[in-house]
C-alpha cells in the first residue's frame, strides 16, 4: 500500500524537491501529505505549493516552551497519519515526547559522515581537520542529537580546492540521490529499524549503513 509522507524543512527545500521529483516520477510508493516549516518564509513551502501538496507553518516562537512546540507539531502532523516523518533540513532540536512518538518512522539527512561531525558547520569542520572524504547520512532519528541509526551514506571526495561553500554543493548533489532512495526502500518496506537493528531487506545493515556507490 502506499505509504503517507510528512515531510518537516526550514529552508530552501531541496531534498524536498528530490523527493518530488522522485515520486513524480514513480520511484517512491508513497504520497507527501503535507509539509511543515517552523519557518512561514521557508522556499520549501513554495516548492510544497507548486506540487499541489499543503504547506504548513508553525513558529516556534510563539510558543512558551519547547515541549508545547512540539505538542503543536504532532497535533497538525497527525491529522495527516503520516507511515514516515522525512526531517529534510529541519533546524530545530526536538523533544524526547516527540521523538518517541515517531520512533521507527522518522529519518534525517545530515550534512557529514556520522558519527563524525554532528550538529553544525559540518563542511567548514571536515575541511579544518584535512580529511580528504566528506558526504552526508541518512539516520533513523532518537533522543540523541544526530546521532541515531545510520542508514545510508553517500561519500564525495575533498579537494585541496574545496571551500565549505563548494563542498556543501557536491553534498547536496549526493544528498538529492541518497534521501529519495532511502525514502523509497522505506516505502518499499525494505528499509526499517528495529530491535534488530537498521534492516535492508530483512539483513541487518553494518553501523555505517548502506553506502551508496558513486560514478
Ligand atoms: C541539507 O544539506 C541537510 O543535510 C541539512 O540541511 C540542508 C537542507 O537543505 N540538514 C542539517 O544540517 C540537519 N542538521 P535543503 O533545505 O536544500 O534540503
Amino acid at each position: 500500500m502506499s505509504k503517507r509522507i510528512v515531510v518537516l524543512i526550514s529552508g530552501s527545500g531541496s531534498n524536498l524537491q528530490a523527493i518530488i521529483d522522485a515520486i513524480d516520477a514513480g520511484q517512491i510508493n508513497g504520497r507527501i501529505e503535507a509539509v511543515l516549516s517552523n519557518k512561514a518564509e521557508a522556499y520549501g513551502l513554495e516548492r510544497a505549493r507548486q506540487a499541489g501538496i499543503p504547506a504548513l507553518s508553525i513558529n516556534h516562537r510563539d510558543f512558551e516552551s519547547r515541549e508545547q512546540f512540539d505538542q503543536a507539531m504532532i497535533e497538525q502532523i497527525d491529522r495527516y497519519q503520516p507511515d514516515l516523518l522525512v526531517l529534510a533540513g529541519f533546524m530545530r532540536i526536538l523533544t524526547a515526547d516527540f521523538v518517541r512518538h515517531y520512533q521507527g518512522r522518522m529519518v534525517n539527512i545530515h550534512p557529514s559522515l556520522l558519527p563524525k561531525y554532528k550538529g553544525l558547520n559540518t563542511h567548514q569542520r571536515a575541511l579544518d581537520a584535512g580529511d580528504t572524504e566528506h558526504g552526508c547520512t541518512v539516520h533513523f532519528v532518537t533522543e540523541e542529537l544526530d546521532g541515531g541509526p545510520l542508514a545510508m551514506q553517500g561519500r564525495v571526495s575533498v579537494s585541496a580546492e574545496d571551500t565549505a561553500d563548494s563542498l556543501q554543493q557536491k553534498v547536496h548533489r549526493v544528498e538529492h540521490i541518497l534521501y529519495p532512495l532511502a525514502v523509497a526502500w522505506f516505502c518499499a518496506d525494505r528499509l526499517s529499524w528495529s530491535a534488530d537493528g537498521v534492516l535492508l531487506d530483512g539483513a541487518p545493515l553494518p553501523a555505517q549503513g548502506y553506502q551508496l556507490d558513486q560514478e
